[in-house]
């Protein structure tokens, strides 16, 4: 056995000189910089690792850290400046990591602190970051600080964590969700306090016996609420952010913030719509457990910890990210805290790439000029000076590949959304396999299903599965190389032998190297880097057209997207950006899209078109300084 995972790791790890084999992306052969200096994070192109999906190197069909430190001369060449890596700890693997039950190791299945320490030391070599991700909200039912809560009311460690003893089941004003939870307490039957659900099916709260009390859960009943309330509990998970960041951790995206505080007064939440969910539970607006007040003083105090590393070597800041699905644009303000009082850098703006409705799995999107001008308008007008962060694919949503993609240009609408995620003025948040354009595979059997959500909401709910299938890097052997192992976790989808990045590598046209090439505009290009951004041809039911501009007089970008399928001419005007140009030169352009020198005032752009084009800022006829060279 020894033997072999020694061969496997050998094979593997000779895989980092892949890179060397990709062809070298048209036209830009300048050096780049990569993202460096205290502003990193508004530079860098982040990178979501789901660590069960990489890259297994011990061939037991799951993915672990040297899988992930194997394929660093993949991402290094790709671009990425950091890998944020969803949970990674010793965890029971009920939510696949999400319920942790050591906040200082390593979850044997995906290797060791040694292998991490080696993952971070190889990152710094790449260029690449590592990012981890933190989950504040609840721990596993198996960590032992549960174990000793749940163990007796008195126990230090009983008020880390949210108890009720219930209510009379016959008490005024109990809901008949309530009642289905009935429980035999001390002194007869009890119901839940209220009628909280859990996000992922039934009543948000379990019954102890032996205690006589409900805990509450926002999740799985094994992931138990902390009491963030309980400063013991700040203490500890700061604690825990401080072990990963004196190994060397750029940051944290921070699992389910908004959900850190519940209403101490308990009271039932307003019904949001009549009905049942997937999981045949009340639709109700969670105001009283969802974005309270108190988690604002966490970060402050959090933001204030972390900027104490800022002054360390290597990776200088430490970056705070939010997992903020939030109404509107405007309500991610509050989560930048102020100057004198910051709290995230990066909060995520999902109301771009996964609509307002988001939610866990329940994306329903479409490809929308309007919505996309909207949002990226409000991102750019709604947070004052902050830097959005853009996300268009995670472990919870099914693959925008099929979210936005009509069935038919899935491929010229996936570059679409790659323009908007790497242009718009915004850090971009990539997730593995999107820039392969790997679709979601949801399991057709419920025998199938991995995710709990999966099972119990079956069939209306298939859970998150689709999303999580293993990384096609090759046709090498049936599990796209992922694995050496015939059984990996979750099967590779059939697609395979087509998308994966050897193929799409050796492919100009392919969606790997429109990303390659973006990236490497993103970051050759000052104004792609740096610049303001404004929205124009604003009426353009059908496209949607922006310009990036910096103030240092390097040339501005224009970028017009036609998110139709009928061609379209967009009539873009630069006056009221100070711009005299009329013409612009194509930099990168997808396909049929227009090429060479362009008359601005009608550009005209194929069915799904992208176009990106470099506009001299100053007046026609004056020296221009260094304007990109076109194609
Ligand atoms: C976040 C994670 C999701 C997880 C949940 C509970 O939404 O992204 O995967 O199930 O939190 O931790």
């Amino acid at each position: 056995m020894k033997l072999r995972l020694l061969i496997v790791a050998v094979v593997l790890f000779s895989s980092v000189s892949y890179a060397q084999t990709v062809p070298a992306v048209h036209g830009t052969t300048t050096a780049a910089p990569t993202a460096s200096g205290p502003d990193w994070w508004k530079h860098a192109v982040l990178y979501e690792i789901y660590p069960r999906s990489f890259q297994d190197s011990n061939g037991d069909g799951v993915g672990d850290l040297n899988g992930i430190t194997a394929r660093l001369g993949y991402l290094e060449h790709l671009g990425v400046d950091a890998v944020w890596i969803s949970p990674m700890y010793p965890s029971p693997q009920v939510d696949f990591g999400y319920d942790i039950s050591n906040y200082e190791a390593v979850d044997p299945q995906y290797g060791t602190l040694a292998d991490f320490d080696r993952l971070v030391a190889s990152g710094r070599e790449h260029h690449i970051r590592i990012i981890l991700d933190m989950v504040l909200n609840h721990t596993s039912d198996k960590h032992p600080w549960f174990a000793e809560a749940a163990s007796s009311r008195t126990n230090p460690k009983h008020d880390w964590y949210c108890w009720s003893d219930g209510v009379p089941a016959d008490a005024p004003g109990v809901t008949d969700y309530q009642k289905r939870f009935v429980q035999d307490g001390p002194n007869g039957k009890v119901v839940p306090p209220n009628n909280w659900v859990s996000l992922f099916g039934g009543s948000a709260w379990e019954w102890v016996p032996a205690l006589h009390q409900f805990y509450y859960h926002k999740f799985y009943k094994q992931q138990p609420d902390l009491d963030w309330r309980n400063p013991e509990v700040e203490k500890a998970m700061f604690a825990a952010m401080r072990f990963w960041m004196d190994r060397g951790v750029a940051g944290f995206r921070l699992d389910a913030i908004p959900t850190l505080f519940e209403d101490p007064q308990m009271r039932n939440e307003p019904v949001a719509r009549a009905g049942v969910n997937a999981q045949g539970d009340p639709i109700l607006n969670d105001i009283y457990t969802n974005m309270l007040p108190g988690v604002h003083d966490v970060l402050r105090r959090m933001r204030a910890m972390a900027d104490t590393y800022s002054a360390s070597s290597y990776p200088n800041t430490r970056v705070l990210i939010g997992e903020t699905y939030l109404p509107n644009t405007a309500a991610l303000l509050p989560w930048y805290g102020t100057p004198a009082h910051p709290e995230l850098q990066l909060p995520m703006d999902m109301l771009v790439g996964f609509h307002a409705e988001g939610g866990v799995s329940g994306a329903n999107a479409i490809l929308n000029a309007n919505h996309f001008r909207d949002t990226l308008n409000a991102a750019e007008t709604e947070i004052g000076s902050h830097q959005p962060l853009l996300v268009f694919d995670n472990h919870d949503n099914p693959r925008s590949w099929n979210r936005f993609g009509d069935g038919v240009h899935n491929l010229a609408i996936a570059k679409i959304i790659a323009s908007m995620l790497l242009t718009a003025r915004a850090t971009p948040l990539m997730y593995y396999g999107e820039e392969i354009g790997m679709v979601t595979s949801t399991p057709t059997r419920r025998e199938d299903v991995k995710d709990p959500i999966g099972i119990t909401g079956w069939p209306k709910e298939k859970g998150r599965d689709g999303e999580r299938t293993p990384m096609q890097w090759d046709a090498s052997n049936r599990q796209a190389g992922f694995s050496s192992d015939a059984h990996t976790w979750l099967p590779v989808p059939p697609d395979y032998t087509r998308v994966n990045v050897a193929s799409e590598s050796a492919d100009p046209d392919s969606l790997l190297n429109w990303y390659e090439n973006l990236i490497r505009l993103r970051r050759e290009i000052p104004s792609l880097r740096d610049g303001g951004m404004k929205i124009l041809d604003c009426h353009n039911a059908a496209v949607v057209c922006y310009v990036r501009k910096s103030s240092n007089n390097s040339a501005a970008a224009v970028i017009a997207l036609n998110m139709s399928a009928a061609s379209q001419t967009a009539a873009i005007d630069l006056s009221a950006e100070g711009l005299t140009a009329h013409d612009a030169t194509t930099l990168l352009r997808d396909g049929p899209a227009v090429s060479g020198r362009q008359h601005l005032a009608s550009l005209p752009l194929a069915p799904f078109a992208s176009w990106i084009g470099s506009v001299s800022s100053t007046s026609p006829g004056a020296k221009t300084n260094g304007a990109p060279r076109g194609n």
